[in-house]
Order: structure tokens, then sequence, then C-alpha cells
């Protein structure tokens, strides 16, 4: 009988092999960001171009390292969006600085088991570091607290289930957010239990932000039928339009009304670091959570969302389960156990990339970052208002704007100005000058730029402008 311990399985490497790996790979992702403003911004293939290309069985045996990774980087990685392209515009763009991303590395390789303080003291007292400076940029109190997830849309999941908890999850709850929230906050109210009629979206405003008056009646007639309010959900920076609610009015309400309310600030909330964006976002401390999401406006690789909430103890009353597998792992209230804050036990460390970008350039350099992405919209918005062929659809906005072509003649149907922003759209990307998206404003077709990344400059705005002005003037 062969014995167990006279050969281990193969699965490990020698350490050059590791390293030349490692390398090849390094070198591969700083050329295509050196690399990136002369590439064009999105590559798409469809299904019956790719299934050729990568559909078999899994191998056997083993092939050499390097032609593995060689093969993913020329056959699988490149067919997709370039969202840290300077010309990337589409939804939200996301430009992580290089720190962030060996952050990222390095986390992987320290295989870092970030659930519990027993599993990673280090990690978790950096993540403790990284949540504060979250919560001063914010101005929340001592109390509050939170934990960074996959992304914006665990963070309100999460946050969800606390306002559920904290209003003793009731039997028929509801929760109301205005037409323009993102589909996260539906998807999150669904996952917690809260059924359709008791999912409540307030018309927005001309501004697209919701009108507090029909929100206090809305609450009124929910509670007439039964309803239980547990979540009033603020947008702060709509993915439609970057457009704001009115968080002190929604704070007050909410306090009157003692009812939850979460802000979800995943696309906007950084912009908090500057001082035009602090303004904007006034109210937002006054909020009981928040969602944020560091891979958007403070420039880190997927995936790093957090959500803060105002007192952290409501988080943990609502998430913590004590099994007795995991018996050992309380050391004692002062060493926090992530797990007990959120959905996962098993969880990456995500903190690192925040803190080790943060401590390589500094707080100033992200602001001003931030800043320039607010003052490109603004410039776009200028643009737009002067240009002879364009209309802007709403004004800038945390560094969103929308806009569309616009036709000569009044007469010209509806559906076929559409038709044509449609076409510019994808005369744009065709072109591969730069990636928009585009979205419906009160169901009219709008182009939209969202500009966020900290490599875009003017010169890339006014040539996807120019662009646009170009494809329309083909088409109309
Ligand atoms: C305003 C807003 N909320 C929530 C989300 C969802 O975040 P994520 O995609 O990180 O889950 C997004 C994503 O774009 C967003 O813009």
């Amino acid at each position: 009988m062969k014995k167990i311990d006279d050969k281990t399985p193969s699965l490990s490497m020698p350490a050059g092999a590791m390293q030349e790996l490692a390398q090849r790979a390094t070198d591969l992702i700083v050329a295509r960001i050196e690399g990136l403003r002369d590439e064009i911004p999105w590559r798409g293939a469809p299904r019956t171009t790719l299934e050729p290309l990568l559909r078999e069985p899994p191998p056997e045996a083993g092939q050499p390292a390097l032609a593995v990774l060689e093969r993913a980087v020329r056959d699988v990685l490149p067919i997709a969006a370039r969202v840290d392209h300077p010309r990337f515009f589409a939804f939200v763009p996301s430009a992580p600085t290089w720190p962030g991303v060996v952050a990222d590395y390095l986390a992987a390789g320290f295989n870092v088991f970030q659930g519990t303080w027993l599993g990673s003291g280090g990690p978790s007292q950096l993540e403790l570091v990284v949540i504060d400076w979250f919560r001063q940029w914010i101005g929340y109190p001592d109390s509050a607290g939170g934990l960074f997830t996959s992304g914006g849309s665990a963070a309100i999941l999460d946050a969800l289930v606390a306002a559920r908890e904290h209003h003793g999850a009731p039997a028929q709850p509801a929760v109301f957010m205005s037409d323009q929230s993102h589909s996260a906050l539906e998807r999150a109210a669904r996952i917690i239990g809260v059924r359709p009629d008791g999912i409540v979206k307030i018309a927005s405003d001309d501004e697209f932000r919701i009108p507090v008056p029909e929100l206090n009646r809305a609450l009124a007639e929910a509670r007439a039928l039964g309803f239980t309010p547990i979540a009033v959900c603020a947008n702060a920076g709509t993915t439609n339009t970057g457009a704001i609610d009115p968080l002190t009015e929604l704070a007050e309400l909410c306090a009157r009304e003692r009812i939850w309310l979460h802000v979800d600030a995943a696309y906007g909330g950084f912009a908090m670091l500057c001082e035009r964006g602090k303004a904007l976002l006034n109210g937002m401390d006054l909020a009981d959570s928040i969602s944020l999401d560091a891979h958007k406006w403070l420039f880190q690789p997927f995936e790093a969302g957090c959500v803060m909430v105002r007192d952290v103890a409501k988080l943990e009353q609502a998430f913590s389960v004590q099994p007795e597998y995991l018996q050992d792992t309380r050391l004692g209230m002062q060493q926090v156990n992530f797990s007990d804050r959120g959905l996962q036990l098993t969880r990456s460390f995500r903190a690192l990339k925040v803190w080790m970008s943060v401590q390589t350039f500094g707080v100033a350099a992200f602001r001003e970052a931030i800043a320039q992405g607010m003052e490109l919209a603004d410039r776009a918005g200028d643009y737009v208002r002067k240009s002879s062929s364009l209309e802007l659809l709403s004004p800038p906005s945390l560094g969103i704007v929308c806009f569309r072509v616009r036709s000569p003649d009044p007469q010209l149907p509806a559906a076929r100005l559409d038709q044509i922003n449609e076409q510019v759209q994808a005369g744009v990307i065709a072109s591969g000058v730069a990636m928009l998206s585009s979205t419906r404003l009160r169901g009219v077709y709008s182009l939209r730029l969202c500009i966020m990344s900290h490599q875009t400059t003017w010169d890339d705005v006014r040539t996807t402008l120019q662009a646009i002005e170009e494809q329309g003037r083909i088409l109309i």
C-alpha cells in the first residue's frame, strides 16, 4: 500500500519559478497600464467567438505556468472594458492606483483570513484604522463603525439587515426610495424579505431628487395599509445623473418618524474628501448607515465596498452569531471579529489597498483627483451648453453629465431623436475614441459621461465631446 507521506501532491512551485511567473505578470500589468491611453477603452466579443476560443475540459496534466499566463493575457483579459482608461466614461469607471493593486496581490499572497481577530490581528487592526478614517471623513461620531464589503450592493444589503433588525424585524416591512435609486437597493430589499408592494419608489422631482412631501405621504399611506417602514434610502449621487437627495431634510423626517435612514453614497460618497463635495453631501453624517465604494471614487481595484453605521453596535446586533466551533475566536470586545458585522465569515483583506494607496500618495492627492473629476464634468457641461449640436439633459453633478445630440428640426419625432443618439453612441464606441453609456431620463434617451479617472484630462473629455458632435453631424 502507498504510504501517504511518500510524496505530497505537486501543487507547489520552486521559488525561482514563482518569481519568474510573478515577474512576468508584473511586467505585463505595468505595460498594460503604461499603454492604456493608446488602447481602445472597450473590447467586446460575442459568445459565439469566445466559446470556441475558451471552451475545453480541464486538462488532466498541467502545462508550463508561463504559457498559461500568456494565454490568459492574450485570449481572456483584454476582451473586456478597460474601466481605468482615461476615456472610459461609461457606467461608473474605476481607475485603481498601483499601490492598491499591489495590496491585493499582497493580501492574496499572505492569504489573509480577515474574518476574526484570531485569524488576522494586524489586518483587523488596520481595517479598524481605515474604517475610522472613513468615519472621520464622514463626520460620524465615535460610536460609528463598519466594515469593508465586496461592493456597494453588499454594503447596502448589510445596512438594510441592520435597519430591519433595528425595527424589530416586522412581519410587513416597507422601504422607501426614489425612482432614481440604484437597483442594488431594490435587490437588497427583496433579499431581506420585503415584498414587492413594500418597496416604495417615489417619483423624483425635476432635479431627480426625492420630493420629501411625497415621501411623507407615502409613509403615511404605507402605515395605513399595515406596513412598518424600516428604511428610507437616500441617494448621495444617483448613478443616472449624480443627483443628491435633500439629505438634511430626509434626516429630519426620519428622526421625526423614527425610521432608519440609509444613504447610498456608493458612487458619490468619497466626494466628501474635497471641500466642494463635502458641501454638496451636507447632511450625510445624519444617516443611520451609509454605503460607499472605494473601487469607484477612491481609486481602488475591485472589490472594495464599505458599509458605515452610525451606531456600529446595531450592525453587530444584526449579524453576530456565535457558534461553538468559533468559540476560540472570542477574544473580548476590543478584538473585533469583522464576521460579526456582516455577511461574510471568510473575507479578503480589502482595507490594505486603501491604506497602502493613501499612505503612498497622501489624502491631498485623492482630494485633488476627486475635485478634478467634478471640474472636468463642469467643463463638459459648459461645452455642451455652448455647442450648437448638443443639449444638456441634466446639469453636471458629482462627475456625471447627461446630454444628447439635438436636432435643428423641432418636428423630428422623439423616437427618431432617441434612435439618432443611440447611433451616435454606437458610432463613438466603434471609433475607439471613448466608451460612454446611455440612460433614459424621463423616458428620453440620454448620453452620459461619468468622469472619474485620475488620469482623465480635459483633452480626453473634449476629444470625446467632439467625436459625439461629429457623429451627430453625420446622422442628423
Ligand atoms: C449609487 C450606486 N449604488 C450602488 C451601486 C452598486 O455597487 P456595486 O456595483 O459595487 O455592488 C452602484 C454601482 O454603480 C452605484 O452607483
